[in-house]
């Protein structure tokens, strides 16, 4: 019991990343392990899919090769896989286990139960039953891990799930199956049913350890700790459990009370940074402009001792004052102007500013506003495609071009030209559904992003030559949620900024979910300016994190607002406009909304800009957010 068991009625722990998260989990297994080996008896274990675990997995591996864990007496089963898929797909839970964990360790492959999803629609319901009856035989798992999905399922127990559930076979969620879209190349391509262990087979595990990471997590993480247990959010019935724990790193567990709202929990220590998210939390809540809170409003709140040094008012001034301070029309900092009082410095000007893009369209989608006015304010502008992009590009998309090229071919025969489009559409063509694209593929899919980058540049006013694309090597011989970035990336990234040595770079990736595409770009940045950490370039050098792909930073976390006029914010719409493969993509983890990317980026830059407008500060009709991200 502890100061948080009022609101929480799942243990919490939290970690500052996913490795220690995953650290500790480990522990628990290993320990499980080596007991059960000294006793001859089997340890059991309930395991999980998705890209939440791989990092707990990668670990266990590790330690089986490098500290002689054993998993000769392992027996293991897994929560799910997709009805239809059979374990040569590459997206079955079965592939995927055998690719993230089985391959790599000692166990006997006869001891790894994954459901079987080829089973006949007849023969589903003994399948079914017959998978629990082969837990129980074993004596029921003793350590089963989860993740959870944005819906609030574990396993594939969607809302509705009870906790009586057994393992069934069930209709798949939109939101499931939208966030599996890109794995599956397209929604259209993602299974619709799935077999799953029940919540009521989950909550006989003697012990359950669920995993989340990323703040796309935070929400429902909040929502199944500290809400009521109900069929809505079926992971909420894991407060039933006995030995249930939550291990989660920073960003999933930023919505908990306690940490979202502390002051609401037990005394706190004001930071400014606290008191900044305080009493902007407080005006939005009372729905008073900063400038209009009394005191009555602190004390209602839980806030009443942040009165005793200062009253409302000086406390209203201040903060008003700060967030007014975060509005700039000069991103690169305003020449010639006192900038005391300003988000960026005024010289150097202009100023060598690196732009990085993870993905094409995150630069255009979270900035496109912010990049227009650094370059027509006359900075440096280099933008960097971090990835080519290629494996979020549709079969349609290619073929369409292809079809244009064989169209050009066949009407003007007396021009130079190439059969090379017939052949690759004939490649196409002979591809499954669901094979990987082949190198030329995945190369001339890039094409198709570069060609709509270089538009989108030309709208927001870049020139081509102040475009990079860097085609990371982890992306480009990776698929989602399987990248494993190295020091090749690292190199690329160290070779780009030793040629810019810029004055500010813009980047993103900040509390994504640790395997996704902004979140490893992120990690190689931090790595390869880590190496440059005593350069004098470096101390002259502010780096600006925009929120990225389907995200903005919340009011009180903005160090610098940077406002779009109507036709400001219309320019910028026209520059995402471009990205025509993007048009129908999933918004893809981490976003917030359901809408397609266009409408989710015009939606928070409306969004921030009614947040600063009902916090009394000036009307705008759009604005772009960064934070600083100290050195
Ligand atoms: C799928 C799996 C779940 C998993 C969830 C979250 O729906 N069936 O077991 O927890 O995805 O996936 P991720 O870990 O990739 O966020």
């Amino acid at each position: 019991m502890n100061e948080f068991a009022q609101r929480e009625h799942i243990s919490t722990r939290i970690y500052p990343g996913a490795d220690q998260a995953c650290a500790h989990v480990a522990d628990a297994i290993d320990k499980l392990l080596r007991t059960r080996q000294q006793e001859g008896r089997p340890a059991v274990l309930g395991l999980a899919t998705g890209s939440t675990p791989v990092r707990l997995y990668r670990e266990l591996i590790r330690r089986h090769r490098e500290e002689g864990l054993s998993f000769a007496h392992a027996v293991t089963f897994n929560l799910d896989e997709y009805y239809g898929l059979d374990g040569s797909h590459p997206e079955s839970y079965r592939r995927f286990m055998q690719e993230q964990l089985f391959d790599h360790i000692d166990i006997d492959p006869a001891n790894t139960h994954v459901p079987d999803g080829t089973a006949a629609r007849e023969q589903v319901f003994d399948a079914c039953q017959s998978y629990e009856d082969a837990i129980a035989q074993v004596g029921g798992i003793d350590i089963q891990i989860l993740g959870i999905g944005r819906t609030g399922h574990i396993g594939f127990n969607e809302p509705g799930s009870g906790p009586e559930s057994r393992t069934r076979l069930v209709t798949l969620d939109a939101l499931t199956r939208r966030d599996a879209a890109r794995d599956f190349l397209g929604e259209e391509n993602v299974p619709r049913h799935a077999i799953t262990m029940g919540v009521g087979s989950i909550l006989e595990a003697r012990q359950i350890f669920l995993l989340a990471w990323g703040e796309s997590k935070a929400t429902i993480v909040a929502e199944t700790v500290e809400g009521e247990q109900r069929l809505a959010v079926p992971a909420s019935f894991l407060q039933r459990h006995k030995a249930c724990t939550f291990c989660l790193d920073a960003a999933a567990a930023s919505h908990l009370t306690r940490i979202r709202y502390p002051w609401l929990v037990g005394p706190v220590e004001w930071t400014p940074a606290l008191i900044r998210k305080a009493i902007t939390w407080l005006a939005l809540q009372v729905k008073k402009p900063l400038l209009k809170l009394v005191d009555e409003d602190y004390s209602e709140n839980g806030m009443s001792d942040l009165l005793t040094e200062k009253g409302s008012y000086n406390l209203n001034i201040e903060l008003f004052n700060l967030t007014q301070h975060t509005i700039t029309g000069w991103p690169g900092g305003k020449p010639n102007a006192d900038d005391s009082h300003r988000p960026e410095r005024a010289l150097p000007h202009p100023k060598r500013v690196l732009v990085l893009s993870p993905e094409p369209l995150d630069d255009v989608s979270s900035m496109g506003g912010t990049l227009h006015r650094l370059a027509n304010q006359g900075h440096e502008v280099t933008v960097a495609y971090l990835t080519s992009g290629n494996l979020a590009v549709p079969d349609d998309e290619l073929r369409r071009m292809l079809e244009w090229m064989m169209g050009m071919q066949r009407d003007y025969p007396e021009q130079p030209s190439t059969a090379y489009a017939a052949q690759v559409m004939r490649e196409l063509e002979a591809k499954g559904k669901f094979d990987l694209d082949s190198a030329d593929i995945r190369h001339l899919k890039g094409l198709v992003r570069r060609g709509e980058v270089n538009s989108s540049a030309r709208i927001l006013g870049l020139s081509p030559a102040s475009l990079r694309f860097l085609d990371l090597p982890f992306y480009e011989e990776g698929r989602y949620r399987r990248f494993k970035p190295g020091e090749a990336d690292i190199a690329r990234m160290r070779e780009l900024l030793l040629e810019i040595r810029p004055h500010q770079i813009f980047a993103t990736g900040y509390r994504y979910d640790p395997l996704s595409v902004p979140a490893l770009c992120f990690g190689i940045l931090n790595e390869a300016l880590a190496s440059f950490k005593d350069e004098e370039w470096l101390r002259d050098c502010r780096v600006w994190l925009y929120r990225g792909p389907g995200n903005e930073w919340e009011t009180h976390e903005i160090d610098m607002a940077v406002p779009l006029s109507p036709s400001e914010f219309e320019n910028k719409m026209q520059g995402i406009y471009q990205q025509q493969s993007q048009r129908s993509q999933s918004p893809g983890l981490g976003k917030k909304s359901d809408g397609n990317s266009w409408d989710v980026a015009a939606e928070l830059n409306h969004g921030t800009a009614r947040t600063y407008d009902a916090l009394g500060l000036p009307e705008y009709e759009a604005i772009e957010a960064f934070k600083r991200w100290p050195l």
